[in-house]
């Protein structure tokens, strides 16, 4: 095909329901499940669209996560080094050195004693929303700063700086950030983290980065410091805005939903589940490039070509998920979704946003039970063009 007939990654999302995926993915699911398509960033990929496609893709090692999940929207450097620490971006022995030194930090247990912290927080700015008399923002009252002070609770940030390094992360994080703005921030943060991290190596508290620092030096492999800055930055950034959409547009979707509230106060982890499924935030998938040739379904791929796993449409395969455009609480296997990615790289955090998700939307809902849009529903903006769907902000009311 010449270069210039190229289609472009398709983005733009059907009239209608806001929370369905681009409408070309049914038909490319259907006929041409590795599909030639030009990224915004520049360059030209296969968009893989089946739900057996994307996990083969995302379980085999000779795919390289070089670019990872934002360079196929955003131009970047793709020749430049990975930076060490960059654990979404690192391939093979030194992703798997990395990914063993910090596991044992996002286990089940050890975020279960996360839930109580989690808990008090949502109380904490349900009482501050509540003593104001509407309408509030919940995107800006509720559902960013949950997941950025989980992160400060998790990084050991001290008390005294939650506010500053909230505000410089949802700057880091924000859409609507600049270029230079993103930069000052990225120098901002990792210049405090790494004043912070040198601290602990000094004096050790109970937080995941004095546990890192004293694993190392128990095994004689110690991350350094530009390892550990970059880890902290890496779990702010991929912790941060996928959990912060997922509360907001979770809640708009159960807005519209008949009985939605009754269905998340009656099972959370169910209810999360399908809303991670049916809502797939990162809209775009995820980004791989093959280190040899291989096959993927009957299509052969090149060394060095690029792949876009499409999550978001994955999770609607019909082949997997019977009647998979609806928001169906009653699925059987309601945590088959990919959601969170597959194979070597499958998300860190999975298990703490899960907590998050469920005492956000439970507490939201049975402490404020006639919560409701403060906007006729059709003035709601959408994150259209950006890594992780989301709505712009969400104007909500009560009583
Ligand atoms: C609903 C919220 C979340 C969603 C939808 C989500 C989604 C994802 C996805 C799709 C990946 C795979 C990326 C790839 O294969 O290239 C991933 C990786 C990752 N996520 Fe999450 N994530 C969420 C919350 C979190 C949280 C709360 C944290 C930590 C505080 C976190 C930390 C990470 C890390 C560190 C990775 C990279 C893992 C690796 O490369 O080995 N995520 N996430």
């Amino acid at each position: 095909m010449a270069e210039t007939e190229v289609p472009e990654l398709p983005v733009a999302r059907p009239d209608g329901c806001p929370f369905d995926p681009p409408a070309a993915y049914t038909a490319l699911r259907a006929d041409e499940p590795l599909a030639r398509v030009r990224c915004p960033g520049g360059m030209d990929a296969w968009l893989v669209t089946r739900f057996g496609d994307v996990r083969a893709v995302l379980a085999d090692r000779a795919m390289s996560s070089r670019g990872a999940n934002s360079a196929h929207v955003n131009q970047s450097d793709l020749d430049a080094p990975v930076p060490p620490g960059s654990i979404i971006q690192l391939d093979g022995d030194d992703h798997a050195r990395l990914r063993r030194m910090v596991v044992a930090e996002f286990t089940v247990r050890r975020v279960e004693a996360m839930r109580g912290y989690v808990q008090r927080l949502v109380e904490e700015h349900l009482d501050a929303l509540l003593a104001t008399p509407g309408p509030v923002d919940l995107v800006e009252g509720f559902a960013l700063p949950i997941p950025s002070l989980v992160i400060c609770e998790l990084l050991g940030v001290p008390y005294a700086d939650r506010e500053r390094f909230q505000r410089q992360s949802t700057v880091l994080v924000s859409t609507d950030t600049t270029a230079e703005q993103g930069q000052a921030a990225f120098g901002e943060l990792s210049g405090y983290l790494a004043a912070l991290f040198a601290g602990k190596r000094e004096h050790p508290q109970d937080d995941l980065i004095s546990r890192l620092i004293a694993r190392g030096a128990a095994t004689g492999d110690e991350l350094t410091m530009p390892e550990l800055v970059m880890l902290g930055l890496s779990l702010l950034v991929a912790g941060h805005e996928t959990t912060a959409n997922m509360i907001a547009l979770s809640t708009l979707a159960l807005l519209d939903h008949p009985g939605g509230r009754e269905v998340v106060l009656a099972d959370a982890e169910r209810a999360v589940e399908e809303l991670l499924r049916y809502l797939s935030v990162v809209q775009f998938g995820v980004l791989r490039h093959a280190t040899e040739d291989t096959r993927v379904g009957d299509r052969e791929v090149k060394a060095g070509e690029w792949l876009v796993a499409a999550l978001s449409s994955a999770n609607r395969d019909e082949q997997v998920f019977a009647a998979a455009d609806a928001l169906d609480f009653d699925r059987e296997t309601p945590r088959r979704h990919i959601a969170f990615g597959f194979g070597a790289h499958q998300c860190l955090g999975q298990q703490l946003a899960r907590v998050e998700l469920q005492e956000s939307l439970t507490r939201l809902f049975r402490r404020i039970p006639d919560l409701r849009l403060a906007v006729p529903r059709e003035s709601v903006r959408y994150k259209d063009n950006t890594l992780v769907y989301g709505v712009r902000e969400l104007p909500v009311t009560w009583g």
